[in-house]
């Protein structure tokens, strides 16, 4: 059985990485290759020492001026590369060397409350002030363009008019736990 190799971009916290981590810690036929971030003070970088994983920083250099992060991908041969709160806008270079490989997951219903700054708290904030009733997860194929390749799963919660954002933002935490994992997981099985 070939062990099927995921790598994840995270810019943050890296909880959804940590959930991740978790969820395939027992099993021989998936393996975490390595977290890469863009930020080298990222709380991700902790987590995974404290889990150890490999984790590395790297620049808009490397990133997107030169082919360097390409090339490395390129060397590794991931089954999926997956983008876990990572903030910056993927090259096209990237995208078109992995199709259908990259995958991202956005805080909201999209097409609703994306593109670029629409991350984080900005994101719960903007559902908190338009008074929306409910709002959720998307679980998408990047492409070059920010929060716009096609869907593979969008699951929703309630927002009650009492919900701070604060609320709203751990109504979502707790599905990107539940589902971003199992999605991952299938996708894999299915290559
Ligand atoms: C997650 O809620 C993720 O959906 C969001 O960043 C958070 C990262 O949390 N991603 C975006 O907003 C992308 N536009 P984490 O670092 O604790 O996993």
């Amino acid at each position: 059985m070939k062990t099927k190799k995921i790598i994840l971009f995270a810019s943050g916290s890296g909880s959804n990485v940590e959930n991740i981590a978790n969820y395939f810690k027992l099993r021989k036929d998936v393996t975490i290759c390595c977290v890469l971030t863009n930020k080298s003070d990222a709380k991700v970088i902790e987590r995974c020492n404290r889990l150890g994983i490999n984790a590395l920083f790297f620049n808009r250099q490397a990133f997107s001026k030169s082919n360097f992060i390409l090339d490395m991908l390129r060397s590794l041969e991931p089954d999926l590369i997956v983008l876990a709160g990572f903030l910056w806008k993927i090259p096209e270079a990237i995208t078109n060397a992995f199709p259908n490989k990259i995958i991202n997951i956005h805080p909201a219903l999209l097409p609703k409350y994306g593109g670029k700054g629409m991350y984080g708290m900005h994101v719960h904030n903007a559902v908190k002030e338009a008074k929306e009733t409910e709002t959720g997860i998307t679980i998408h194929y990047v492409n070059a363009h920010y929060d716009e390749g096609a869907t593979i799963q969008q699951v929703k919660t309630i927002v009650n008019p009492k919900d701070s954002p604060e609320d709203i933002a751990s109504k979502v935490h707790l599905l990107e736990y539940e589902f971003f994992p199992k999605v991952i997981d299938e996708l894999l099985s299915k290559q």
